[in-house]
């Protein structure tokens, strides 16, 4: 694989994104640095990490998904790569909260943030960022957060790590590729953090009401009974669960 390693870097996703732009890159290359100074994470929020102590990184993904609608395939391959590779270290209580934190437990030890670009030859390449806890010991603003070494009291080493985690996603997208993305959502569906079980949620109104979530929609859309028995569905900006 090809591998760039940088001291800092704005966002290693914008890296990718501008690398690409300007020359060919090979499919799966991969992007790692030891500080951002702009780390991009979901709905425009900020990604921190302390310097050097975490997975910081960025691959390209490029002829996996063949269509617009099979987008969140590539959310599923990834958060499940994560998964694998945690589980093999047996990391406790793994989970993923929709669409794609990697929680142990009732905090969050990574987050993914996916960025696909539709190119004129109808190819979509994606750029798979992945931001994984990993030796930090602090999260003073974050009390949702915890990395691998909180949770095992140990520490990681941090190439292995990223050599595991991204010979996981190429075996993830050889399953989409080889036309085998159920089993993929069959693993995921199992993941899922408080699946099957009454959660709170609140939607964009701030109305806060209970629900149970059955599963995740082929467009990547939470599926959630309420209250009376009807079934509805949420987009990634319509809804937060409370937990
Ligand atoms: C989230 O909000 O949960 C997603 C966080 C994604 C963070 C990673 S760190 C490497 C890559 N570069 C970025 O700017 N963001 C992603």
């Amino acid at each position: 694989m090809k591998l760039i390693k940088l001291n800092a870097i704005d966002s290693t996703n914008d890296f990718l994104k501008d690398m690409s732009r300007n020359e060919v890159v090979e499919n799966f290359t991969t992007v790692v640095a030891e500080s951002q100074t702009k780390g991009k994470g979901q709905m425009g929020s900020i990604w921190n990490s302390e310097q050097g102590k975490n997975i910081i990184m960025s691959t390209l993904v490029n002829d996996v998904l063949k269509d617009a609608s099979d987008i969140f395939h590539l959310n599923v391959a990834i958060s499940l790569a994560v998964i694998e590779v945690l589980q093999d270290l047996n990391i406790p209580k793994l989970s993923v909260k929709w669409p794609n934190d990697i929680m142990s437990d009732t905090k969050k030890l990574a987050g993914i943030l996916i960025e696909n670009s539709f190119k004129s030859d109808n190819r979509i390449e994606s750029i798979v960022g992945i931001g994984l806890n990993v030796n930090q010991k602090d999260f003073i603003l974050l009390p949702k957060a915890t990395s691998l070494s909180i949770v095992m009291k140990k520490e990681y080493d941090l190439d292995d790590l990223l050599n595991k985690i991204v010979f996981q996603i190429r075996k993830n997208c050889a399953l989409i590729v080889s036309g085998q993305s159920e089993l993929l959502w069959k693993e995921y569906h199992q993941k899922m953090f408080k699946i099957g079980i009454p959660v709170a949620f609140e939607d964009v109104n701030h109305n806060q009401f209970m629900g149970i979530i059955q599963k995740v929609t082929d467009e990547g859309k939470l599926q959630i009974i309420v209250e009376d028995d009807s079934i509805k569905t949420f987009g990634i900006k319509e809804i937060t669960m409370l937990y």
